[in-house]
């Protein structure tokens, strides 16, 4: 059994390759660039997107902004700083954005010279890149223990390799279940409005021959009525302390029907979603994003003119409906305050 091998993102001597993933499940088209600023554009219009992959992107447009020669008397952090500015402001919910961009200028006020940091930065945001795919192989592992034989698994908006440095997240977890013999079949809901899961998430699987059905959102409540889904796996953006978890929009009533169903809801994620600085989920900002993208779907108006529409990215699912969060250094489980404590204690030292 193969797993996908395709890569969202790619360093090459100077610029980096970007999948465009608002092309797929149509074109596989690849762009290049040298330009942090239109590395932003890409992370805005979703060209590439997901936390883990956004963190990565993030810390690469740091990279090629650094390579840039600044304007005379700017100087060479005060402009590495504006620039990271620009970057940070791109996407608000993923604090995988800020967390890359920090370790980067972290190192970069570590170095003697211009020359010492553009170096420094490159290997950093190499190191955040292959450390990500290694943390989603243990997520993957942790992930598929808690899996019974012969599961049918949900998932919700897409985790994949397409949302990390490769391999993925939730979607990683079903993918060693899967090399393990435990997956039977996978949900994976539409992901309304701009089909992540239907687009993308089907796209992955299919790649890798694992059986998915495509469902639409509002069926998820449903097929959980019916006992048809054994666990509810998914991803998140920003995790506060007490284990509140932001994730796609969806992913909320997702946990509340499995909890009233009695079926498993985990959530997976790389210590870098962490954000223990946060008390609770009330203090995650939430992306408000454009009324196109409810409005239209390829081009073709499908709501009433004249009609308001609100269009959060993501929500956020209260800790009490989540039964395991699920990280590349072991599982947590409530009281979430002190077991993802742990969890970041052990990456930091
Ligand atoms: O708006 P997107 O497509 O960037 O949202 C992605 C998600 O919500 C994912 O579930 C999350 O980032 C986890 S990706 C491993």
């Amino acid at each position: 059994m193969t797993t996908s091998e395709v890569q969202p993102i790619a360093w090459q001597d100077g610029s980096v390759r970007i999948l465009d993933q608002t092309q797929l499940p149509s074109r596989e088209v690849y762009f290049e660039s040298a330009d942090y600023r239109e590395v932003c554009e890409a992370i805005r219009q979703l060209r590439l997107r997901g936390a883990p992959l956004i963190g990565i992107a993030a810390a690469y447009a740091l990279v090629l902004a650094a390579a840039e020669s600044q304007p005379p008397n700017a100087g060479f952090m005060p402009y590495l700083e504006a620039a990271a500015g620009d970057i940070r402001a791109t996407r608000p919910t993923a604090v995988n954005l800020s967390w890359a961009l920090e370790r980067l200028l972290a190192r970069a006020r570590g170095c003697t010279s211009i020359r010492e940091a553009r170096q420094g930065l490159l290997e950093e945001a190499q190191a955040i890149h292959a450390q990500d795919i290694e943390n989603n192989k243990r997520i993957g592992e942790y992930g598929a223990s808690l899996l019974a034989e012969g599961s049918t698994v949900l998932t919700h908006c897409n985790t994949g390799s397409l949302a990390t440095g490769g391999f993925g997240t939730a979607l990683g977890i079903i993918r060693t279940a899967w090399q393990q013999g435990k997956i039977k079949r996978v949900f994976a809901t539409e992901t309304r409005p701009l089909l992540q899961g239907a687009r993308l998430t089907a796209w992955e699987l299919n790649r890798d021959g694992i059986p998915v059905s495509v469902v639409v959102d509002g069926a998820a409540g449903q097929l959980l009525r019916r006992g048809q889904v054994d666990a509810v796996v998914v991803g998140a953006d920003r995790i506060a302390a007490n284990g509140d978890a932001a994730n796609k929009i969806g992913t909320y009533p997702l946990a509340v029907l499995a909890k009233e169903n009695r079926v498993p809801f985990y959530v997976a994620a790389p210590t870098s979603t962490l954000d223990l600085c946060l008390a609770t989920g009330e203090e995650i900002p939430i992306e408000e994003r454009e009324e196109g993208e409810v409005a239209t779907i390829a081009g073709l108006a499908i709501v009433a003119q004249g009609a308001a529409i609100e269009n959060p990215a993501f929500d956020v699912t209260p800790n009490r409906y989540i039964d395991t969060i699920i990280s590349e250094n072991g599982v947590a489980r409530r009281p979430y305050e002190e077991s993802l404590g742990r969890l970041e204690v052990a990456i930091h030292g």
